[in-house]
This record gives structure tokens, C-alpha cells and sequence, in this order.
């Protein structure tokens, strides 16, 4: 098992990553000084695997534990769906210590984060991510939020947890293209802030991808590590955290433009190739490391190419992205591999050519 410590001046906590450490989750609770009756809220597919398991190694270690359910699916992240969790909770006299542990992936942990950032003004948020996706990146840095019709994460909070248990056990029974949606963000951590980790990756990639335990201990652990670093440094997302949005301009755009028929993962993807693309156009990121870039990226069983989309309807997406700045759209880009910056500078020429290309 491996721990990291968030340190941050709201207040610090622990992550808990490695192999069958959710029969150990009331025990982490304990040392957390959470105790008493606890709420798992879950999907159905996620407490079939593990929910009812997690409820009662509870129950054997002291805890009274409850499970409230949601439907699978990204429209939960919603109001409606927030406001009928409030009304559970009241009906089972749920109070302000009463801790409320998400247990799923990025959206069942941004929802009930949201809600336990908003019932009776803040609960404690235990996150128990079981995606690679939210292993490595939504459980970490109290990002909590709900959608708002189209708009996404538009209602929302920073809300730190006061825990976060990853088993990483959880992944083998992931369907292979979730999988592959983490492995973007894997990546994408690498090519932001640690050249050895990519190198790693390269290395290691196939045995990753056939989850042997240690490795892929090593890779959540080292991937989580990144995204805590830059969380501690800007908690509030004002400046460096932007960072963690590496090939994320273009493959929202893609996202969108395909009306969400490609994987956010697949979209992202293509959009750190893209990225790359224009590093290397505006003579940073070398020849030879785009090209470990999108080897990389193909290996893990993503795309590197944009599927036939107009460039014109592409531009006009990434302009109504929220990172538009005084009408110029903001990039992250990459130096080498392990160093990226941000950037309103990229000409409309210069980000046509990386999409056609
Ligand atoms: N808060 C943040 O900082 C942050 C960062 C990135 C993404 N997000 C959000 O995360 C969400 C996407 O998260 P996701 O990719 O984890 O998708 P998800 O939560 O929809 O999970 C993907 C699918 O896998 C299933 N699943 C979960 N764990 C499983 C397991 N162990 N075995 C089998 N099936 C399992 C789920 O039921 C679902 O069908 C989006 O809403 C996005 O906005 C938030």
C-alpha cells in the first residue's frame, strides 16, 4: 500500500492506494476520526461489485452503514438528482458528522461530493474512486459539481475530502474503454510533469494494461502524485492547475463537436497529440518526442487522429469553451515532455494546421 498526504492550508488528508484495501476502509475511517453511521452512495453496477461488500466490512469493523443508490450515468450529475439524495438523507437522519463516502467512478464522485459539500452546509467526503479516471484525478483536489443542462460542471464547489481510499483491485472488472479513458489521463500527467514517468510508461505500458498489481499500483500512486502537487500549489484553480488541462481544449471541442459520441478519454487523446502538434509547430516540443507522444497514446488503445470533423465547426467549439479569454483561446502546451505552459498565443493558422494535419 501506498500513501500520499494532500497538504493544503484549508485542511490536509490522506490517499490510501493499493491492492484489497477496501475491507479496510473502517479501519482509514477510524484513523480519520470518522465513526459512527456512514452513507455509500453508489451505482447499481458499482454496488453489485463492491457496495455490498464495502457495507459489510463496515458493519463487521462497528459502523452502521446505509447505501443510497443513483442510476449509472453522466445526467445524475444533476440537481434534480442532488435534491433527491438530500430528501434520503433527511429521511435517514443524517446529520452533520455524518460521514458520506462516494464509491464509483468521476460521477458518482463529483455528485456526491456536491452533495456532501451543500448538505447542512458541508459533511465529511470520503472518496473511494473505483475508475482509473477517478483514481488518478477526480477524486483528488475537491472539484465537486453537477451539470446544468448542457453545461457542464457548471454548478459546483471546491470541497476537499477528508479521505480518499483507492483499491486498485476495483479496475479489473472496468470494461477496457473506461480503462483507456484513464489511461489518457495517465498520460496526460506525464507529459505535464514528469519525464521519468513517461519514460515508464513507454516501458511498461503492456504490463499496465494487463493490470499486473504492482505497476499498476506504481502508476495510480505516481500519476495521483502529479495531480496533488498541482492541486497543493493552486487549490482554487487560478492559475497553474490549468495545467491538468493538457490536450483538453481541443478534445472538448471534439468531444461536442461529435455530439459526444467519441469517449472523453478518446477526445482527449487526440487532443495531446493536437497539442503536441502546435508545440512543435512553434518550435518547442521536438520532432522526436511528438512521435513518443503518439506512439504512447496509440499503445494504450486510443486514437491520435480527428476523425473526420470540420476544422471550422472544431475552431468554433474550442471558441465557446469556457477557457476563452478575452475572445483568444487558451492552450497548454509542451516545452518537451514534463514541461508545459499556457498560452493565449496560438494563431487561428497555426491551430488549423495541427487539425488537418
Ligand atoms: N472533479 C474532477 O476534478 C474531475 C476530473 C475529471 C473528470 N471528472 C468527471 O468525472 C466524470 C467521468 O468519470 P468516469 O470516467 O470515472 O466515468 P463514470 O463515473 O461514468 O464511470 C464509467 C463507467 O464505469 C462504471 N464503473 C465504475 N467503476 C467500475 C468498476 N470498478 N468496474 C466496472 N464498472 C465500473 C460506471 O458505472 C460507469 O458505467 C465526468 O462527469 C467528469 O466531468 C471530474
Amino acid at each position: 500500500m501506498k500513501k500520499l498526504k494532500v497538504k493544503l492550508d484549508s485542511h490536509s488528508y490522506e490517499i490510501h492506494i493499493g491492492s484489497a484495501v477496501l475491507g479496510h476502509v473502517g479501519h482509514r475511517l477510524k484513523e480519520a476520526k470518522l465513526a459512527g453511521r456512514v452513507v455509500i452512495i453508489t451505482n447499481p453496477i458499482v454496488k453489485e461489485l463492491y457496495g455490498n461488500a464495502l457495507k459489510q466490512s463496515l458493519t463487521r469493523d462497528g459502523f452502521e452503514a446505509i447505501i443510497l443508490e443513483v442510476p449509472d450515468g453522466e445526467e445524475q450529475k444533476s440537481l434534480e438528482t442532488a435534491g433527491r439524495l438530500y430528501h434520503e438523507l433527511t429521511g435517514h437522519y443524517a446529520e452533520r458528522t455524518t460521514p458520506i463516502l462516494a464509491l464509483g467512478g468521476g460521477v458518482i464522485g463529483d455528485l456526491t461530493g456536491f452533495v456532501a459539500a451543500t448538505y447542512m452546509r458541508g459533511v465529511p467526503l470520503v472518496q473511494i474512486p473505483t475508475t482509473l479516471l477517478a483514481q488518478v484525478d477526480s477524486s483528488i483536489g475537491g472539484k465537486v459539481a453537477v451539470n446544468h443542462g448542457q453545461l457542464k460542471n457548471k454548478i459546483g464547489a471546491f470541497y476537499q475530502p477528508r479521505l480518499v481510499i483507492t483499491d486498485i483491485d476495483t479496475l479489473k472488472t472496468l470494461p477496457a474503454t473506461e480503462f483507456a479513458n484513464g489511461l489518457a489521463e495517465v498520460i496526460k500527467s506525464a507529459v505535464i510533469r514528469d519525464k521519468d514517468f513517461f519514460a515508464y510508461l513507454e516501458k511498461n505500458l503492456d504490463r499496465i494494461k494487463s493490470l499486473d498489481t504492482s505497476l499498476l499500483e506504481e502508476t495510480v500512486f505516481r500519476s495521483a502524485k502529479i495531480k496533488t502537487e498541482v492541486v497543493e500549489q493552486d487549490e482554487k484553480d487560478l492559475g497553474l492547475r490549468s495545467i491538468l488541462n493538457y490536450g483538453h481544449t481541443i478534445g472538448h471541442a471534439i468531444e461536442s463537436t461529435s455530439d459526444f459520441k467519441i469517449e472523453h478519454g478518446e477526445a482527449v487523446a487526440i487532443g495531446m497529440v493536437a497539442a503536441g502538434k502546435i508545440s512543435n509547430q512553434m518550435g518547442m516540443l521536438k520532432q522526436n518526442e511528438l512521435n513518443r507522444l503518439k506512439c504512447l497514446i496509440e499503445k494504450a488503445g486510443l486514437p491520435t487522429e480527428i476523425p473526420g470533423l470540420k476544422t471550422k465547426r472544431l475552431i468554433q467549439a474550442m471558441e465557446h469553451d469556457k477557457k476563452v479569454l478575452k475572445g483568444k483561446i487558451r492552450f497548454v502546451l509542451a516545452k518537451s515532455i514534463g514541461t508545459v505552459f499556457i498560452t493565449d498565443e496560438v494563431t487561428p493558422t497555426v491551430i488549423e494546421q495541427a487539425l488537418v494535419d
